[in-house]
């Protein structure tokens, strides 16, 4: 949610801008824009939509700005204002000398803005951001102290909210000034040049060295040095840190997109997971990222799962399969929720936070609340270097690799195999019995499941076919039972999120209490339909479906020859156990998704009003 970077040194700083916005625009690309700084003059470059607009603007201007040596810039996902050029960043002060960017929402903007017109009755506000008055204020703070750290430190004190900034002012062309609350704020350390990112991948083809910044820190970045102090302004050094990245070149490796690519990328993101953790169906499985010893395990007497969009429907299969196997009560609640609600944890509550980003900013304050509970917190993240991982008592990296399509595909399943894992884990932990080898099988189900997701990725023409049919429908519905509910959740945000079709997950048995009144032959009805203890009774909702005349398809393992006839359309996938569905069932949804989006020619890798890492709340 907004990119920020900056740059200072002895190379052309609008490259490394660029460069960086390039890997950050995950997280927005309604507007970009840099200030570059030269002989004690800031110019201002910004583009409405995405970055390539700011790069033509760029190619066409007058090449002065390469000589620029300190800049800022940003990559913005909007929340105060249109997504236009005079809303993108960055922002400055009425004179022009100070330019600021940033990450985050300031609470209390227009009681700051009020406080501005009372006091500087000259103000002249250009944008209808939170982030301009911000940058007036400090700017009146540094007329105060003609001195931009000074004047970062007072302005802050007076900011509610969530912020990562970077300012820079005419009057002292030597230096980027930082400041950062609940926003993440990293700046790479360099020889004779510096750089600040809101994440690694920007820097990275820089520096491995870095320094991360912490809430009520503020920073004063020139090429050599870079000094930070604590909120009582007293100086203070943050550990180096070496990142355990390589810049690397991102590819859709032949692909249309990288949706697509990352779908085709899950066989391999199970074996990633599962390799190290089950070695053979009969051996324990071995979890050392997990730090609570036999006796705390046994002491659990309950679980919270927080997440939030696809990883909260990760949780929800999590709760399923923590329940049967680990046979702890759990509970799975979406982090925006749990936040303002008097919740009950303490120290035999296992918490569980889910992310991809590990920067999701409503998690990432649940996970703060919940920390004060003394409750052990797992983190599950895509990103071990992450706000989130840091939080962790227990860290499972999922290692998905980089997840670049805005839509999350392989990061889900990477999210599912974990959960597996840690509740066969706490099952084995507890010493509980496996009577009927239920878990023997489930593991060596595990072992075989990349070969039945690359074999169902071999042949996807039913899938094609199926998404050509229905792409201009305008609404769809999603049902299933049981462990697959929350398939049919993840399955209609895919399509939600891709193609803009209205399209909601229902548990099957809930249809006949409402959704049903909404069904007739404009509506499709996608079933979800494994052969398994709730296979009869789906079957029993298709059949209420129908007598509605509703359109009917079926995703399924097994379907007789005397209900085939139920089904307008049916996909075929490779026989699973119930237990395992969801993580096969997945697959077809995300590709129907997919080709829906791509038949109407919608972006796929980058929908509208999306934005990868969201870290506002
Ligand atoms: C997934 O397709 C979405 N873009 C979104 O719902 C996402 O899962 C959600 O914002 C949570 O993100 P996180 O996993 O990084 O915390």
């Amino acid at each position: 949610m907004c990119g920020i970077i900056g740059y200072i040194g002895n190379k052309q700083a609008s490259d490394i801008l660029i460069s960086g916005l390039s890997h950050l625009e995950y997280r927005g690309y309604d507007s970009s824009g840099i200030a570059l700084m030269h002989d004690n003059k800031t110019e201002i470059f910004k583009a409405q939509g995405k970055l390539i607009n700011l790069i033509e603007i760029l190619n066409s201007a007058l090449p002065t700005y390469k000589a620029s040596h300190l800049g800022i810039g940003h990559i913005r996902w909007a929340t105060h204002g249109l997504p236009t050029t005079a809303n993108a960043h960055p922002h400055t002060c009425t004179c022009k000398k100070l330019t600021l960017v940033h990450n985050g929402i300031i609470e209390n903007y227009k009681e700051l803005k009020e406080e501005l017109i009372q006091n500087q009755k000259n103000t002249v506000f250009r944008s209808q951001t939170d982030t301009e008055i911000a940058a007036h204020l400090i700017a009146y703070e540094y007329g105060k102290t003609k001195n931009l750290l000074k004047a970062m430190q007072n302005a802050v004190k007076k900011i509610k909210g969530a912020f990562a900034f970077c300012a820079i002012h005419n009057d002292e062309p030597d230096k980027i000034v930082v400041a950062k609350r609940n926003a993440p704020l990293v700046i790479g350390l360099g020889e004779g040049e510096n750089f600040v990112a809101s994440d690694i991948p920007a820097i990275i083809e820089y520096t491995k060295k870095a320094i991360y910044l912490c809430d009520y820190q503020v920073g004063v970045i020139t090429k050599d040095d870079v000094k930070i102090y604590d909120e009582n302004d007293v100086l203070v050094q943050n550990k180096i840190e070496y990142l355990p990245f390589e810049a690397m070149a991102i590819s859709k490796m032949g692909y249309k997109h990288f949706m697509l690519k990352e779908i085709h990328e899950q066989g391999d993101v199970v074996r990633n997971v599962l390799s190290s953790k089950i070695l053979s169906p009969v051996e324990k499985i071995k979890l050392e990222e997990f730090k609570l010893d036999k006796a705390k395990i046994k002491n659990i007497k309950r679980i919270q799962i927080i997440a939030c969009g696809t990883s909260l429907h990760a949780g929800l299969v999590g709760k399923y399969i923590l329940e049967k196997f680990a046979k702890i009560p759990t509970d799975v609640e979406s982090s925006s929720e749990y936040i303002y609600r008097d919740t009950i944890a303490d120290e035999n509550t296992l918490v569980i936070g889910i992310s991809q980003s590990g920067e999701t900013a409503d998690t990432i304050s649940a996970i703060k609340q919940v920390k004060k509970e003394n409750s052990h917190v797992i983190i599950i993240t895509n990103r071990a270097d992450s706000t989130m991982a840091r939080l962790a008592d227990s860290l499972m990296p999922v290692n998905a690799g980089i997840e670049v399509s805005v839509a999350a595909t392989k990061s889900y399943m990477a999210q599912l195999m974990s959960l597996y894992i840690l509740a066969i884990y706490l099952y084995e932990q507890k010493g509980l019995n496996d009577y009927d080898g239920e878990i023997i099988n489930l593991k060596q189900e595990l072992i075989e499941l990349p070969n039945k997701i690359e074999t169902l990725l071999e042949n996807v023409s039913d899938i094609k076919e199926v998404a050509r049919k229905y792409a201009n429908y305008k609404d769809f519905i999603f049902i299933a039972r049981g462990i697959n509910y929350p398939t049919a959740l993840e399955g209609a945000l895919k399509l939600k999120e891709i193609s803009y079709i209205n399209a909601t997950g229902y548990s099957a048995g809930e249809l006949k209490h409402g959704p049903i009144a909404m069904l007739d032959e404009n509506m499709p009805v996608l079933a979800l339909l494994n052969k398994g203890i709730v296979y009869d009774k789906v079957l029993s909702n298709c059949e209420e479906a129908r007598a509605r005349q509703a359109k009917l398809i079926a995703v399924t393992n097994y379907v007789s020859k005397k209900d085939e006839g139920l089904f307008n359309d049916i996909i075929l996938i490779p026989s699973v156990s119930d237990t395992l569905s969801p993580a096969v069932n997945i697959v077809v949804l995300q590709l129907l998704a997919y080709y829906i989006s791509e038949f109407l020619g919608k972006d796929v890798d980058q929908p509208r009003n999306l934005a990868k890492s969201v870290t506002v709340e």
